[in-house]
């Protein structure tokens, strides 16, 4: 069992990782936030199916009063109209202020759930018990909380830190081989922008962790939890290191919003971002050929990346559009070695669109 604490105001919370916490969830909550005993645990069908009874008995039996409300499930949910459906449930349900939520699910979950606690009588207290390797690794942690809009992703949200995390690798057991590996390249970012350890085990001694060996998990969730931590300590809202998160995203989002969010999981479009962005560092010298190399190839050792069929141009043209441009040019966050990255503001547009055409090429191969 690990503990990470987020000293971040206005209450100091720990994230747990443990196989079989699911169990002890109830015991957890009861020592972490003795003031509630009401809970109102929001999940989607197929978290429900797989693990609802286990959370569910482990809250009642310490004696908490639990209750569970669904949302539909899929990023097309992640909407101000799930948020409102989601509060007019608590309100009949009888939920008040002293009332907390729990959001037990992937990213998506979270968001929604994050953000109905934000908001809901100004706000009420929750816990994130995230289900998909993305969310253990990073979307349950840091309190960014919100929904989409039509016009993009992530345009509605606030910063709402939950009151604890529990993080039961052991539940990764039933997400679907895609969901899985597509986790894995955030964990494999977090190597690459901060921990050499998690790098090299994913390079060189991966199968226990493709295999979801829950020693192995527990380890590398843990690493990045304990990154994440460190990140977002030092900036809770988004300036500088928590930026370094953003590695491969950059080119990622750009991927994903050029197939309209159809053809790439989100963790699969960062994996192309990130061999793009090994590409540009070693182009531009910012790292040297070797550690470019050995990035490029532990992302495509992971698993086959759907092709990108899309020519650089077009690519470069999204990302320019996209909301973290700063003065007209991109910022891009490239290795400087593993374990090290830094943000480079003045990356020439040849070299973006060059590394993009490099992606088509591979995608051949
Ligand atoms: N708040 C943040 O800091 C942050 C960071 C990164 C990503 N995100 C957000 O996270 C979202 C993506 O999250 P995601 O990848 O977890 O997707 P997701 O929440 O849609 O989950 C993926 C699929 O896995 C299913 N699932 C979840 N847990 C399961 C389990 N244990 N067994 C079987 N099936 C399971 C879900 O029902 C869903 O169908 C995006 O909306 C993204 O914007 C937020
Ligand atoms: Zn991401």
């Amino acid at each position: 069992m690990s503990k990470v604490s987020f000293p971040i105001p206005p209450h100091h919370y720990e994230a747990t990782i443990e196989d079989g916490l699911l169990g002890r969830a109830g015991a957890v909550l009861k020592e972490v936030l003795p003031g509630h005993t009401r809970y109102f645990v929001l999940t989607v069908p197929p978290v429900r199916k797989a693990w609802g009874p286990a959370l569910m008995s482990s809250l009642s039996g310490v004696g908490l009063e639990a209750e569970m409300i669904e949302m539909p499930d899929g990023e097309s949910h992640k909407t101000l109209t799930t948020v409102e459906h989601l509060a007019r449930k608590l309100v009949k349900a009888g939920a008040d202020r002293h009332s907390a939520l729990v959001a037990f699910g992937g990213g998506v979950v979270g968001d929604v759930g994050g953000m109905v606690a934000a908001i809901y009588m100004r706000g009420i207290d929750y816990v994130q018990v995230p289900t998909t390797l993305l969310a253990q690794v990073d979307a349950a942690l840091g309190g960014k909380t919100g929904v989409n809009l039509r016009e993009g992703k992530n345009l509605v949200g606030r910063f709402h830190q939950p009151r604890s995390v529990l993080i039961d690798p052991s539940v990764l057991a039933t997400l679907p081989e895609r969901e899985f590996r597509s986790g894995l390249y955030e964990a494999l970012k977090c190597g690459i922008v901060g921990n050499p350890g998690v790098f090299e085990r994913l390079e060189t001694q991966r199968d226990p962790i493709l295999r979801r060996d829950p020693a192995a998990l527990e380890w590398m969730i843990t690493e990045c939890v304990k990154l994440k931590a460190a990140i977002v300590t030092a900036d809770t809202e988004e300036g500088g290191p928590r930026r370094m998160l953003n590695f491969g995203h950059t080119i990622g989002h750009a991927l994903e919003a050029e197939t309209s969010y159809r053809q790439f999981l989100h963790g699969e479009a960062v994996a192309w971002g990130m061999v793009a962005a090994a590409m540009i560092a070693a182009a531009l010298q910012k790292t040297d050929s070797d550690t470019a190399r050995r990035i490029i190839s532990t992302v495509l050792a992971l698993a086959p990346l759907p092709k990108v069929d899309l020519r650089g141009k077009r690519v470069f043209r999204r990302l320019k559009a996209d909301k973290k441009r700063v003065n007209g040019s991109v910022p891009f966050v490239l290795p400087r070695q593993i374990g090290e990255a830094e943000i480079v503001s003045e990356v020439p547009d040849g070299a973006v669109i060059q590394a993009i055409e490099e992606l088509r090429y591979l995608s051949q191969a």
